[in-house]
């Protein structure tokens, strides 16, 4: 696959100084939270997430997916910071092996100051998430099954339930362990992003890969101005996506043809 097809926005340049894998456990002497969670793969991403989805904070009625949630350190970060409003609706989905429900729920109950809906879903999102409402999440996390096929599922799956206008994040889009690129998220990160990337906007990449669903109309005209650059292979119209006169034309001549008589 080629890479960098799809227009990517500068890495933010706060983000750049992070290790992310430095903090990867946490270390009791300076984890306020190490009494409750066993490891911390939430405070190296709080900047970006204070960035992306600062606005959204306090905002009535929004709806957070979060897939894989393992002990609940990121559910509650999203449930003391994003979706603090009474109105506020969170969904999770894990496996949750063993006793791991429970511990989820319990460590919720002291780590976060949570007055909203809790919808606690058991079982591989592969399954879950096809019962889930289309359009219907303002955010979704992936960061469940990290290999390339549970990923790409996950993706495509979250595409389909998250919003116009909503955010996407990946998780460990770089993480870098010794391993197939079939057992990593990256593979699968770089073809959906490719795939939809006239029904996406790119936020931030890095260790983290986050994505905006365009609106409708954002994606009509991003595949107007592709059809534009398609058709002006003589560079009659100049810069075509500036120009309002071949816009207009080719909307004219789409309209003319979609109400063409249909003889087959
Ligand atoms: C890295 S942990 C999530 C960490 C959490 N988001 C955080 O930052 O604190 C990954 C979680 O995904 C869950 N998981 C793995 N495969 C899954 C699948 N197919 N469906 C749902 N959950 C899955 C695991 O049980 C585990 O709890």
């Amino acid at each position: 696959m080629k890479k960098f097809l799809v227009a990517r926005p500068p890495v933010l340049s706060r983000v750049e100084k992070y290790k992310p894998l430095k903090a990867f456990f946490a270390n009791p002497a300076d984890d306020p939270l190490s009494r409750i969670f066993s490891v911390d793969w939430v405070t190296y991403n709080v900047d970006v997430w204070v960035e992306l989805l600062g606005h959204l904070k306090d905002k009535p009625n929004l709806r957070y997916l979060e897939i894989g949630v393992y002990e609940g350190r990121s559910t509650a970060w999203m449930m003391n910071n994003i979706f603090t409003s009474p109105t506020s609706h969170i969904t999770v989905v894990d496996i949750f092996p063993g006793e791991a429900e429970e511990r989820f729920v319990a460590n919720l109950k002291i780590a976060a100051d949570y007055k909203g809906e809790l919808n606690v879903l058991k079982g591989p999102s592969q399954s879950i998430l096809k019962n889930l409402p289309e359009n219907s999440f303002d955010v979704i996390y992936v960061d469940g099954d990290h290999t390339a096929p549970g990923v790409l599922a996950d993706a495509v799956l979250a595409w389909s339930l998250l919003k116009e206008g909503g955010i996407l994040i990946f998780d460990d889009y770089e993480m870098r362990l010794d391993l197939d690129e079939l057992d990593l998220p990256k593979v699968s990160v770089d073809a959906f992003v490719y795939i939809y990337q006239d029904q996406l906007e790119v936020l931030h990449y890095f260790y983290q890969y986050i994505v905006r669903k365009k609106h409708q109309s954002e994606i009509e005209a991003t595949r107007l101005d592709k059809t534009l650059r398609l058709t002006d292979k003589n560079g009659l119209f100049g810069s075509a996506s500036n120009n309002s006169l071949s816009r207009f034309v080719l909307r004219l001549g789409e309209r003319i043809w979609s109400k063409r008589p249909k003889f087959f």
